[in-house]
């Protein structure tokens, strides 16, 4: 039986979103259920929300709500504009007029930060390590591809499943003393939950926390590349304390910018 506490509800009909759970169940050994209310309330369940993968918190988790976890790059408004130049993302992960930087997201989570940065036009091999995250932002990117408006966008961004540390880009073209490589760590929840929507506190039930991403971030920095980006909230101390060369804050999030160490 797989570690993953999570049941799998594929439903009926056609649809991409639905071979997708039924590959996931068969390769992960999940138990299939044919309603929701079918699932062991123990248990996360995976299921068909208008077509696309939707994330259901364990019924005996009642304050996580009842909304399901879905990536929707077309529903959510935050997408409906690309960043500019000016805002603190594109600043820190160094573009430049008429250049975009290839970018390395080694935590992909649920795809905000790469398609934020394919949408303003840099190419981006995102990672994400979490399989039931991974089939969210799988999903989410299959659906927008098949929206010409979205497809372009879709089309810059290309998903690994694993972590970097044990060879998930070892098929890929090497990076080079160009690559942006970018971080953002879980980080543990805020304690006025109320303050986090239930869609994302279900996301970090599921995946609590990153302890490694110091070695993470220490993996990278040996890597060639022109600059390294770590995500932190605005009152953090830096990833394993190591002071950035910049930073740039935005709000409720500051990113910490370490540039090539020279010889
Ligand atoms: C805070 S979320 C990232 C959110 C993302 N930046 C976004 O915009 O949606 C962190 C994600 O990184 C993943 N992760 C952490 N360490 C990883 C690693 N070493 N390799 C791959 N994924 C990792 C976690 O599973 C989690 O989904």
């Amino acid at each position: 039986m797989s570690a993953l506490a999570v049941s799998v509800v594929p439903g009926a009909g056609e649809g991409g979103a639905r071979v997708r759970l039924e590959r996931f169940a068969a390769r992960h050994d999940l138990p299939v259920a044919d309603r929701l209310d079918a699932v062991p309330a123990t248990r996360f369940a995976l299921a068909l929300d208008h077509g696309r993968a939707a994330l259901h918190a364990p019924r005996e988790w009642p304050d996580l709500g009842g909304d399901p976890l879905v990536i929707d790059f077309a529903a959510d408004r935050r997408f409906a504009r690309p960043p500019t130049r000016r805002d603190a993302l594109a600043r820190a992960t160094g573009w430049k007029a008429g250049l975009r930087p290839m970018v390395i997201d080694l935590t992909a989570g649920l795809g905000r930060d790469a398609w934020a940065l394919a949408s303003g036009g840099c190419r981006v091999v995102a990672v994400e390590r979490h399989p039931v995250v991974h089939l969210l932002l799988a999903d989410a990117l299959a659906r927008a591809a098949a929206i010409p408006a979205l497809a372009e966008i879709a089309g810059r961004i290309r998903l690994l499943h694993g972590d970097v540390r044990t060879g998930a880009l070892d098929a890929e073209p090497a990076p080079d003393h160009g690559s942006v490589w970018y971080l953002d760590p879980m980080f543990p929840e805020r304690r006025k939950s109320a303050l986090v929507k239930k869609p994302m506190r279900v996301f970090h039930h599921l995946v609590g926390r990153d302890p490694d991403a110091a070695e993470l971030f220490a993996w990278a920095r040996r890597q060639p590349g022109a600059r390294w980006v770590v995500k932190r909230p605005p009152d953090a101390s830096p990833l394993d304390a190591i002071v950035p060369d910049v930073e740039y804050r935005s709000g409720r999030l500051r990113f910490d910018v370490y540039l090539p160490v020279r010889p």
